[in-house]
């Protein structure tokens, strides 16, 4: 019996595993979109990029690019808006991941379908997937890469189960399970399925994108244009969800997105601890960080030069790189990096705290909350 030619091409070549798994499998590219304005994540989008907000110390956007990176997806476009800057310094030329990046400038946040119109010449006639810069997927991208293969349609859109179908393009499913309709944002949704911000398409999408008019909030969305592809009898295949999906684009489902990828961290502490308390469970901890005389109970990930002392750090909480807590207790919280909380004697949680930012108890009389806070910056005593 003739033997797997994958197999056999990996003995003949001496190919290590990793590059055997890096081996493009499909003729496939990549397109992220990290444009946008992100108003919905202000104060902290004013001075950052959404997608590199970090979630488990790691911006979100990265999380896009190794999922491409695992399938093999060589090429990858990245639509870039304002915030293009920060995150060509954050990327790079995708050497990092053994891919190739190629930036592609938005002018304005126009929608979905007006990154996909203008990302025509970087695609050319390639099939290519789609990743919307501030989600995750927890499952990655391998199957619905095969099932795209296996049916041979011109997209295969994913779809989950949400309680709020009024915030996402929502999808209507006959019980054969073809997508009859597509409506972006309803008022009344028809349905609770949710469009996921990934998406796998062929060249007849561009063709969509030219045939469709902007919404009423002046967007090309993508939803009309594969709307338009069902409507012109071009196949949509839908396929459900299987591990958690979070779109990260509010300050709870960063939160939510920071617990569920913590949830899977592992134990990894390399720095000094001095002290007697102790480190439970699933705990990352950079070696040049440094604990003194705390309690920390993971899953808790903590960065470079970040230093914690006589403090409690709780279930899901990311303390990024050269952060200093003192005299404090966090849970559930992200804190960014060069953050710095000192000595505040309530308990916090669900915190979002930016680069920089700090918060401190003074203890001068009388006693009053004291604070400067950036424009939209939200506090709850
Ligand atoms: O997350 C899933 C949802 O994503 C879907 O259910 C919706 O059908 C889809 O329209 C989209 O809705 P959002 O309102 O969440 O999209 P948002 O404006 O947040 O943009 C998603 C990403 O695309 C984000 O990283 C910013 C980027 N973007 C957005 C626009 C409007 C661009 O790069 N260019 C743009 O013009």
């Amino acid at each position: 019996m003739a033997k797997s030619p994958g197999i056999d091409s990996r003995a003949v070549r001496h190919e290590s595993m990793d590059d055997w798994k890096r081996k493009p499998k499909i003729k496939m590219k990549g397109l992220i979109l990290a444009g946008g304005k992100g108003t919905r994540l202000r104060p902290l989008t004013y001075t950052s990029a959404k997608q590199l907000i970090p979630v488990a110390n790691k911006p979100i956007l990265f999380y896009g690019i190794e999922a491409m990176a695992d399938v093999g997806i060589e090429d990858i476009g990245i639509v870039v808006g304002d915030t293009h800057r920060d995150i060509r310094s954050a990327c790079g030329d995708g050497s990092r991941w053994k891919v190739n990046i190629t930036y592609i400038q938005q002018e304005s946040p126009l929608g979905l379908a007006h990154a996909v119109k203008i990302s025509r010449d970087f695609i050319r006639d390639d099939k290519f997937c789609m990743y919307l810069g501030d989600n995750i997927l927890r499952d990655g991208l391998h199957d619905i890469i095969a099932e795209y293969e296996k049916t041979r349609a011109n997209s295969l859109i994913l779809l989950t189960t949400v309680p709020n179908p009024q915030q996402f393009g929502v999808a209507e499913v006959d019980r054969m399970g073809n997508v009859t309709r597509l409506v972006e944002k309803p008022a009344e949704p028809r349905s609770n399925l949710a469009l996921v911000g990934v998406y796998l398409f062929d060249k007849r999408i561009f063709q969509a994108c030219e045939n469709i008019r902007p919404s009423a909030r002046g967007e090309l969305e993508i939803t009309d244009a594969i709307q338009f592809l069902i409507t012109s009898g071009y196949t949509v295949r839908p396929s459900m969800v299987n591990g958690w999906w979070k779109d990260t684009g509010k300050k709870d489902d960063l939160l939510d997105a920071n617990r569920l990828v913590l949830q899977n961290i592992g134990r990894d502490v390399q720095c000094e601890i001095r002290g007697q308390q102790p480190i439970e469970g699933n705990v990352i901890a950079h070696k040049e960080a440094l604990i003194m005389d705390s309690r920390i109970r993971g899953p808790v990930i903590i960065g470079k030069e970040a230093k914690i002392e006589n403090s409690y750090i709780g279930p899901f909480t990311s303390i990024g790189p050269g952060v200093q807590i003192r005299g404090s207790e966090i849970e559930h919280s992200i804190i960014m990096e060069g953050a710095e909380i000192i000595d505040i004697d309530t308990r916090l949680a669900d915190c979002v705290l930016g680069k920089n930012s700090l918060m401190t108890m003074s203890g001068e009389r009388p006693k009053a909350v004291r604070a400067m806070l950036g424009d939209n910056s939200q506090v709850s005593l």
